[in-house]
């Protein structure tokens, strides 16, 4: 079995690499996620890296200006419970490794980036944004659909109660984690964004989803 050390104390183990993307599977299919998810890969093109890629939710948002997908997780099960969208999808999609925080894609060689409820997974999150800079080219752009910190002081009080059970069964997953500051921190700069509460409950639902390029 596929163990990943993934940089801090959770190591993955069979519930976060079999159960949990399973379980993801089912809870990120939601009809609601779908506008949101072709929205935020709308215009993309050409070279893509995807940074959690999960079950390949996205695959079928795909626009066809977009030539490869290069793909990152570290849950390989993702990748049996894609094969049917990777298979449907005329664009090609190439696992390229399993880590976020430690990319072995070449500097500057992507268009761009996409992440969609992903940033509160990955434990050293600084450390991936650099890498997604890295990667990206001059004047690409990293697009993201993100839930993370409220603005509301009693929302953001009850992420911080529940992150860390919320971190122990949704495969470290923080529900608090002010998202357009740490792409503003990167060096990235943000050209779009929009917040707004996704459908269910508060804590779990203050969306960020946005635009930031590499100057
Ligand atoms: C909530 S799921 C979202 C999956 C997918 N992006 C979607 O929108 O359906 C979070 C994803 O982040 C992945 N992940 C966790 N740690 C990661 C890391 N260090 N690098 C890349 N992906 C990571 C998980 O395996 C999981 O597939």
């Amino acid at each position: 079995m596929l163990s990943v050390e993934l940089g801090d104390t959770r190591e993955m183990g069979f519930y976060d690499n079999q159960v949990v993307p399973r379980l993801t599977d089912l809870v990120m299919s939601r009809r609601e996620l779908t506008p949101i998810r072709a929205r935020v890969a709308a215009s993309l093109n050409g070279e893509v890296l995807e940074v959690g890629f999960g079950s390949g939710l996205n695959v079928p948002h795909y626009p066809p200006a977009v030539t490869q997908v290069r793909a990152v997780d570290p849950a390989t099960i993702g990748r049996k419970l894609a094969a049917s969208r990777v298979a449907a999808s005329s664009v090609p999609v190439q696992y390229v490794d399993l880590d976020g925080q430690a990319l072995s894609v070449e500097s500057a060689s992507i268009d761009h980036v996409l992440t969609t409820w992903t940033l509160c997974s990955i434990p050293d999150v600084g450390r991936a944004l650099s890498e997604i800079r890295r990667v990206l080219r001059r004047g690409g752009s990293f697009h993201f659909a993100e839930h993370g910190r409220s603005p509301d002081r009693k929302v953001a009080d009850w992420q911080d109660r529940l992150t860390p059970i919320q971190r122990r069964v949704a495969g470290g997953c923080r529900l608090n984690r002010p998202i357009d500051q740490l792409v503003r921190n990167s060096g990235l700069k943000v050209i779009q964004l929009d917040n707004y509460y996704a459908k269910g409950p508060r804590p779990f639902g203050y969306m960020f989803e946005g635009v930031a390029t590499k100057a």
